[in-house]
């Protein structure tokens, strides 16, 4: 394709995706192309995937089905497919779906606007590559003017026997922290306040030029004026040092929610997981940080249906889930992946679907119980809120707290209160997922 054209881009997946969407926007945008307000105005569509589970590859596939009308209703238009399905499947999408002109690897965003000129050589299917990732932050159309993801680590080199990760995003590399630090500093003059730092096992970061850690990273980021906030995802309970713990006391620009997805409450099931750590021990990490920062928030990931979880190992997961305390959680079905260790394992070790289902809400509603019970007795506190935008309720704001509670309020005079800004707002109610307040 030739001259400038206007582009859109779907996303799926995780923030990983979202970064490499606002990265694959700015070096189009760099070139002179546009966004286009609508899949119907547009000359190239893109879809970032994710493979993390088979809802979310299956959904791709049936969204490419309905687009390759699309394609046909104007000639030169050009389909790409970018992202974890991508870097998985490759040029078996190719040969599947003929109106697909490219696929694009993970590891490979920068090459995007050389894969949409030569679109119409097909078969196109750019590999991998997996240096150390360095990237043009300078271009990035980022989808917030005060809230940024970074990039600290790319990849993972865990191999937990349920997760495509690995193969989708290749072996784990950390960034070099004076990149990172040049990157946030940029944002920070752009006016950005809030930095979340981007990783499978972000607190695994070692950076291969100095051999700092993510707590001395963060420690060293903390002593830009103009960040308030800094955020990091997503960490691996097994890599929880004392260390991280006591930079959390330290420094209190580092966010006060912690997401460490357990993925099971069961030892056993732990250990088919190949997770590194026992229930037990992952509630002392929660302890070793909950005595050097108290009021940090935990959220976790859980897996339900695991293969080989008895209703004694999926009990457990809710006695973790008991003692444990999050502020939130997100809960999966397990789903067998290509690749994995654990979808080569025999049929006779499958829970069935409807009893993982079951399971699911059960540990959504044990989950929503201790929500409800944690937010009502947040009544009367007053916390530093960073305003996101406009609520759904009516004509309130919305905003997060640094432990990521949602505050809904209402501001008296709307016109004086604008994304972006941080105010304090006195809780007055709690829900199961949100808190409402007024302004302090
Ligand atoms: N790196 C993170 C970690 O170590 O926990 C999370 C990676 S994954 C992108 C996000 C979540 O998806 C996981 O924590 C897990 O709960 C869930 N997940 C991953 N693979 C899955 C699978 N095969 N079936 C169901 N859920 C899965
Ligand atoms: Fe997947 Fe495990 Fe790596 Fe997380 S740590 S990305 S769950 S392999
Ligand atoms: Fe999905 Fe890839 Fe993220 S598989 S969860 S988009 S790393």
């Amino acid at each position: 394709m030739t001259g400038t054209f206007k582009f859109h881009i779907d996303t799926w997946g995780c923030q990983m995706n979202v970064l490499d969407s606002e990265r694959m926007a700015g070096l189009l945008q760099a070139r002179g192309h546009v966004r286009a307000g609508e899949v119907q105005d547009a000359d190239v569509l893109l879809f970032n995937t994710c493979n993390v589970r088979e809802k979310a590859e299956s959904k791709l596939y049936s969204e490419l089905g309905l687009y390759s009308g699309w394609k046909r209703e104007r000639s030169g238009r050009v389909i790409g497919v970018t992202g974890c399905v991508a870097q998985q499947e490759g040029g078996r999408i190719l040969e599947n779906l003929p109106y697909v002109d490219f696929v694009l690897g993970t590891g490979n965003v920068e090459k995007l606007p050389e894969a949409i000129e030569r679109a119409a050589e097909r078969p196109q299917y750019l590999e991998f590559v997996t240096d150390s990732p360095v990237y043009q932050f300078h271009q990035i159309s980022r989808g917030s003017h005060f809230q940024a993801f970074v990039t600290a680590i790319e990849g993972c080199d865990q191999f937990c026997t349920f997760c495509v990760v690995p193969f989708t995003r290749g072996r784990e590399r950390s960034r070099r922290s004076s990149e990172i630090v040049a990157e946030v500093s940029e944002l920070a003059q752009k006016g950005y306040t809030e930095i979340t730092l981007l990783g499978q096992t972000v607190n695994a970061y070692r950076c291969p030029e100095t051999g700092i850690s993510l707590a001395e990273l963060l420690a060293g980021l903390s002593r830009i004026e103009e960040i308030a906030r800094l955020r990091f995802l997503t960490s691996h309970p097994a890599f929880v040092t004392p260390e991280f713990a006591r930079a959390l006391g330290q420094y209190p620009r580092i966010a006060r929610y912690f997401h460490l997805p357990a993925q099971s409450g069961s030892d056993r099931i732990l250990r088919r997981m190949k997770r590194r750590y026992t229930a037990g021990e992952y509630l002392e990490t929660l302890e070793l940080v909950r005595r050097e920062a108290p009021d940090v928030v935990f959220s976790s990931d859980f897996i339900v249906g695991f293969p080989g979880e008895t209703e004694e190992d999926f009990e457990q997961t809710l006695r973790l889930i008991r003692e444990a305390q999050f502020g939130s959680v997100f809960a999966f079905v397990y789903s067998p992946r290509p690749g994995t260790a654990a979808s080569r394992w025999g049929r006779e070790t499958e829970v069935p679907l409807e009893v993982a289902r079951e399971r699911l809400e059960r540990v959504l509603e044990l989950q929503r119980e201790i929500q409800r019970r944690q937010n009502e007795d947040l009544k009367g506190r007053t916390y530093e809120v960073l305003v996101e935008g406009d609520s759904k309720h009516g004509l309130s704001l919305k905003g997060r707290t640094s432990c990521n509670r949602i505050v809904h309020f209402d501001p008296p005079g709307r016109d004086r209160v604008r994304a972006g800004e941080y105010v304090h707002v006195r809780i007055e109610k709690g829900f199961e997922n949100s808190l409402r307040g007024a302004l302090a």
